[in-house]
């Protein structure tokens, strides 16, 4: 028998690195910090982390600007901080995943301001040049997800680079062995430096039509869409070549033991789920966007898109899911609060690999980002697309900057006030925080919950959504609601309910509450009565 992977049905928690816990008094969160907070995250019940970039950087993209691969930036620590990080949080069973961001780095890697020096110089071809397209001007119509023309013009040499992002984020071009050769040492470094798992920044990205054809553009698209779906980024992502670089990546990754590949695949779920490889030989958990990109949030847009998704994975992929991260709203403020608490209860018992991104086990809300302290490179081309609305400091007690900092943090707290606090919060058995410690706690607990089958379960009313997980012969419900009136719950298809929790402070298992999500544990009339019980087991 081999042993199930550690990342199957293992809960990860994101950090955003600058903002989870500033150890030096800077405004800025660091590694050190995160080290601080070690006993909050095994308190919790998280099985893993995944670290935004802590890689030295000129913090354009906030550390997806990378200049060198194998360091930690000075605001962040050392690569000694790294390595302790590591040991405590492996101390704590917690596994370590790292951000790897292959597909560009910044204008001031030694890589690029070689490559730039020269028509001829040994590392041109690392990154991707073209000469102007034939009446002048740029070689393509390819835009930048940040705005504009996705190619800059170099007086100097007088060819283009292209930069998919920011103009000093000029994409590498994977094309090129030696740049493969180099990135696979980057993950080797890492790996071998103990971490357990690393998540490819833009994964379907890394090939590019070899021909650099123009885009056609969107005729569906409306104003108030995002911009980047302005044109059908056929030749600019999401090409076969990328497979084969996901592949390449996978092989280094398998070469040490027992390490997850995380992809970013900002894709349809059909397309997406391609990612998994053929022989299931790439990532082992591209990401799912469908729940943090569901618009509108309904009953049937859930179900819908959890059938999809599901209904497309192949055999035995392990499902993953996520309401935000750092590039999107904060859940809380896109759902409210009420059914922000369904959704937690949702992301942590549906099938598979759940990511929680951090300050969300509080419900923090968006953030209030004064225009003038808006520098995410997004929200300088489009304020109203800022990315820094979730970017905002962990919320730790009440004393100066939520405990967040000892100095004004770069950026403002989102709510002051003791509600927000994880020192609040955990004292109240109704808060956020003890919800979804809760849910974590039977995720990890239950066998149903963590690697159950799952199977939807009928409900009589379209305001409702409900499911089974089953493992051997236990077996929970979830079962949510999003009427704003008391509704009976599904009835038990064999024996009784208990409830295990309920994000509505609600104990009987008959009815929900206005925009409950409930987990129930069946008890089948054959069982030991009192073998059971409800509540939480030592
Ligand atoms: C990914 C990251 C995002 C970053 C972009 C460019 O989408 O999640 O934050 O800006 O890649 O690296
Ligand atoms: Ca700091």
């Amino acid at each position: 028998m081999t042993a199930r992977p550690w990342w199957r049905g293992a809960a990860l928690y994101q950090i955003y690195p600058r903002s989870f816990a500033d150890s030096n008094g800077d405004g800025i969160g660091d590694l050190p910090g995160i080290v601080r907070k070690a006993d909050y995250l095994q308190w919790l019940g998280i099985d893993a982390v995944w670290l935004g970039p802590f890689y030295p950087s000129p913090m354009v993209d906030f550390g997806y600007d990378v200049s060198d691969y194998t360091g930690v930036d000075p605001i962040f620590g050392s690569l000694g901080d790294f390595d302790e990080l590591v040991t405590a949080l492996h101390a704590r069973g917690i596994r370590v995943v790292v951000d790897f961001v292959p597909n560009h780095s910044s204008d001031r890697h030694p890589w690029f301001v070689e490559s730039r020096s020269s028509r001829t110089a040994r590392r041109r071809d690392w990154y991707v040049w073209a000469d102007p397209a034939a009446g002048g001007g740029p070689p393509n119509n390819w835009e930048s997800y940040f705005g504009g023309n996705a190619w800059e013009f170099d007086p100097a040499t007088g060819q283009y680079y292209l930069h998919t992002y920011h103009r000093t984020q000029p994409d590498l071009n994977w094309a090129n062995s030696e740049v493969r050769q180099a990135m696979a040492d980057v993950l080797r470094f890492w790996l071998a430096r103990g971490v357990d798992g690393i998540r490819v920044d833009v994964l379907w990205i890394l090939a590019k039509d070899p021909a650099l054809r123009d885009n056609p553009l969107n005729d569906q698209w409306q104003p108030g869409e995002p911009y980047w779906h302005r044109q059908v980024r056929r030749y600019s992502e999401d090409q076969p070549e990328a497979h084969t670089h996901a592949r390449f990546i996978r092989a280094v990754i398998d070469e040490f033991p027992d390490r997850v590949m995380i992809g970013e695949v900002v894709l349809p779920a059909e397309r997406a789920v391609a990612y998994y490889g053929v022989a299931q030989d790439e990532a082992h958990l591209p990401l799912n966007f469908s729940l943090a990109e569901l618009t509108p949030w309904s009953p049937q847009t859930l179900r819908a898109a959890i059938d999809d998704y599901l209904g497309s994975l192949p055999a035995g992929a392990e499902p993953n899911w996520f309401l935000g991260n750092h590039d999107f709203e904060r859940i809380t403020s896109r759902l409210g609060q009420r059914m922000a608490r369904l959704a937690q209860v949702l992301l942590l018992t549906l099938p598979g690999t759940p990511l929680l991104y951090y300050g969300d086990e509080l419900g923090l809300p968006n953030g209030r980002i004064p225009v003038d302290l808006m520098s995410d490179p997004q929200a300088v081309a489009f304020p109203e697309r800022s990315r820094e609305a979730a970017r905002t400091p962990m919320q730790w007690d009440t004393t100066a900057h939520a405990g967040f900092s000892t100095a004004t943090p770069w950026l403002p707290v989102s709510r002051p006030g003791a509600k927000w606090t994880v020192g609040q919060q955990h004292k109240d058995p109704a808060s956020m925080l003890s919800l979804v410690r809760s849910l974590l706690y039977y995720r990890a607990k239950n066998p149903a919950l963590r690697d159950g089958n799952y199977a939807p379960l009928p409900v009589t009313d379209p305001r409702m959504l409900a499911f089974t997980r089953t493992s051997g012969d236990r077996g929970v419900a979830v079962v949510a609601s999003f009427a704003d009136e008391v509704m009976p719950a599904p009835a038990c298809p064999d024996g009784q309910w208990t409830v295990l929790l309920s994000s509505a402070a609600n104990n009987d298992p008959q009815i929900l509450k206005p925009m409950e999500g409930k987990v129930l544990e069946m008890t089948r009339h054959t069982s030991a009565a009192g073998e059971r019980q409800a509540g939480i087991r030592s």
